[in-house]
């Protein structure tokens, strides 16, 4: 989604703004801007596409003239096309404001009625544009600029995180946020506001997360957090991040994506951490809640293919029955019967996905508690969830999910081990058995990644051109093969579908010829015999079939893809990063932008 910085300080604030700009490219965006004041104006420069038309345009804007205050956007089209008219910041009829906005004012055309009848015309066809307009209208009643915006914000419904700059302040930002990030950064002698932490990072690490209903007027030297309702002012605490921008960066690999799939031993490792003790899991933020008598997995997209495959763990390890949704579709479900002792769990790398976040307010006004299991320090689901447990897998950048659902699943499985303990549903040898083989995961991945990446991109050269595929999986690989075509569709915009492996006689198969392959998930485990009737049945239409499978195994298909031997279900942390690298290695080859694809951002914050 949009990306937003502000900036108050000493420094040049153009380049700085620019290059935290940059630092959010991760989030997708089709257009930039940036907001200044000089000469008692502000000034206004936007582009369409990459961040480098903007620098192009700044090049040639005369008005440029070293301001220590600016504000930036990079715009991931809501309403109105990506054109530069619809690119932010967006300023009222007389000038005097400029905005910046991240999210959807859901009321914006009522509002615009009333303003147009007053005489406002619009450039754009934007919601942020009436809403910046609507400060400057309520600011003619208005003590000042900050009573305006907290006026117009408590009249617009909605989403959002906005900077405002008014051209009689030139040293002051204005910002606020409702369902969507947010956050302040406090330097020496500068202060920032932006939707991620990477942003300003290189120059501060200290930081307050902002909440829902907050407005935050910052200068070089101040900054005052107050309530949107009255303006009664708001103390907050002051965290340190312990993560620094070469964990944002991409150490010597081709994109963010390849690093991040090999980051994934690591990711297991930190995950671990403060999670063991006397050969046993520990989750802390887990022991004041009971087990749940039935679990409620709500999450989009990736995290929800994490969700589905660890619902066979925390079945059959912690005998916690689950249910897993898609977040879009609970949200909305006229009623959800849940019963005592239910619990929600809801799983976001972001925590700002807004189904998710939805998902999450229904499940507590019902008195459910809700369980968030986030990667994102701070976020709104974490803050808003009853507990937390953190993945811990450092910052995603890449807009395609790799490590986090690495680090999503290692969750879920130390989750089942650790009520399968309160639950008695393993003996304490069996857990520790279990807790030894994931334990080894981090260095089997690091011996086994540069083969499996090798034998990616043999295979990627043969199926690049294809433009259908099937996955297939069947039990635990179910899930992943559900990963595995999505990564494939995003990435190299092939059509992909996951089935379960039995459900493809009942309809599918009916697409299988020589020109529409088959990516079967047929590791050694107990449903192995099902899978291979599955793959025959493929082969007997003609159909072309790439078999990730074990060593050892008799397999007679077109393409035999064999990875390290885990037992069921921790075979999936093997057969995952082998999904992710087909998939990067097709898209790279066909030459598509990897780390952002089209029509996508890395934090979904509209519905
Ligand atoms: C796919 C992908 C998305 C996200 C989904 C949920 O590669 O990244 O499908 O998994 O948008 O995002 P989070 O986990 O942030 O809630």
């Amino acid at each position: 989604m949009c990306g937003i910085i502000g900036y108050a300080g000493h420094r040049p604030a153009v380049p700085v703004v620019i290059e935290g700009l940059r630092r959010l490219e991760y989030r997708g965006y089709d257009s930039a801007g940036v907001a200044f004041s000089g000469h008692g104006n502000l000034h206004v420069v936007r582009a369409t596409g990459k961040l480098a038309a903007l620098e192009e345009k700044l090049a040639h804007e005369e008005s440029v003239i070293t301001p220590t205050c600016a504000m930036g956007h990079t715009r991931w089209a809501t309403h109105g096309a990506p054109v530069e008219r619809n690119a932010h910041p967006h300023c009222s009829n007389d000038g005097s404001l400029a905005m910046v906005h991240n999210g959807i004012i859901e009321n914006f055309q009522e509002l615009k009625v009333e303003l147009v009848a007053k005489g406002y015309t619009f450039s754009s066809e934007t919601d942020t544009e009436v809403l910046v307009n609507l400060i400057e209208e309520r600011r003619k009643n208005a003590p000042d600029v900050l009573h305006a915006f907290a006026e117009a914000l408590r009249e617009a419904h909605g989403t959002y995180a906005v900077c405002l700059m008014d051209r009689a302040e030139p040293g002051v930002i204005y910002a606020a946020r409702m369902s969507a990030p947010l956050i302040f950064g406090l330097g020496t002698g500068e202060n920032f506001v932006a939707s991620d932490i990477p942003a300003f990072l290189p120059f501060t690490r200290k930081v307050i997360f902002l909440e829902d209903g907050e407005i935050v007027r910052l200068t070089a030297t101040t900054y005052e957090v107050l309530h949107l309702e009255d303006l009664r002012p708001k103390v907050h605490e002051i965290h340190t991040i312990a993560w620094d921008m070469q964990a944002a960066q991409k150490s010597g690999y081709r994109h963010f994506m390849l690093k991040e799939i090999f980051e994934q031993p690591r990711v297991i490792l930190d995950g671990f951490a403060g999670r063991m003790h006397e050969g046993d899991v520990v989750l802390k933020e887990l022991d004041a809640l009971p087990v749940p008598r039935r679990l409620h997995i709500v999450a989009c997209g990736t995290s929800y293919h994490s969700g589905l495959w660890g619902r066979h763990l925390l079945e059959h390890w912690a005998h916690v029955p689950v249910q897993v949704e898609i977040a879009s579709e609970f949200r909305y479900r006229e009623a959800v019967l849940f019963d005592k002792d239910d619990m929600v769990l809801v799983i976001s790398q972001s925590g700002e996905t807004a189904d998710t976040l939805a998902a999450l307010r229904a499940a507590k006004k019902c008195g459910v508690p809700v369980l968030g299991l986030c990667n994102v320090v701070g976020s709104s689901i974490a803050r808003e969830a009853s507990a937390v447990l953190y993945t811990q897998a450092g910052p995603e950048i890449s807009v395609a999910s790799t490590k986090a659902m690495c680090s999503q699943m290692l969750m879920l499985a130390l989750m089942a081990l650790y009520w399968a303990r309160r639950n008695e549903g393993m003996t304490l040898q069996e857990r520790r058995t279990t807790l030894a083989l994931l334990a080894g995961l981090p260095d089997l991945l690091d011996a086994a990644l540069p083969a499996m990446h090798q034998r990616a991109r043999e295979l990627s050269r043969k199926y690049a051109q294809t433009r259908n595929f099937f996955y297939l999986g069947r039990g635990h690989c179910y899930p992943l093969a559900l990963e595995g075509a999505l990564k494939l569709k995003e990435l190299s915009y092939i059509h992909a579908e996951g089935y379960a492996a039995g459900e493809m006689k009942h309809g599918p198969i009916a697409l299988i010829d020589p020109s529409f392959p088959t990516f079967v998930l047929a590791l050694d485990d107990a449903l192995l015999p099902k899978v291979v009737s599955n793959m025959v049945e493929v082969q007997a239409r003609q159909g072309k079939v790439i078999a990730l499978t074990n060593e050892g195994l008799d397999m007679h298909v077109e393409d035999i893809w064999e990875i390290p031997r885990l037992p069921s279900p921790l075979a999936g942390f093997v057969a995952l990063p082998a999904l992710q690298l087909f998939s990067y290695e097709v898209a790279d080859y066909l030459g598509k932008d990897v780390d952002q694809p089209r029509n996508l951002a890395k934090s979904v914050t509209v519905e």
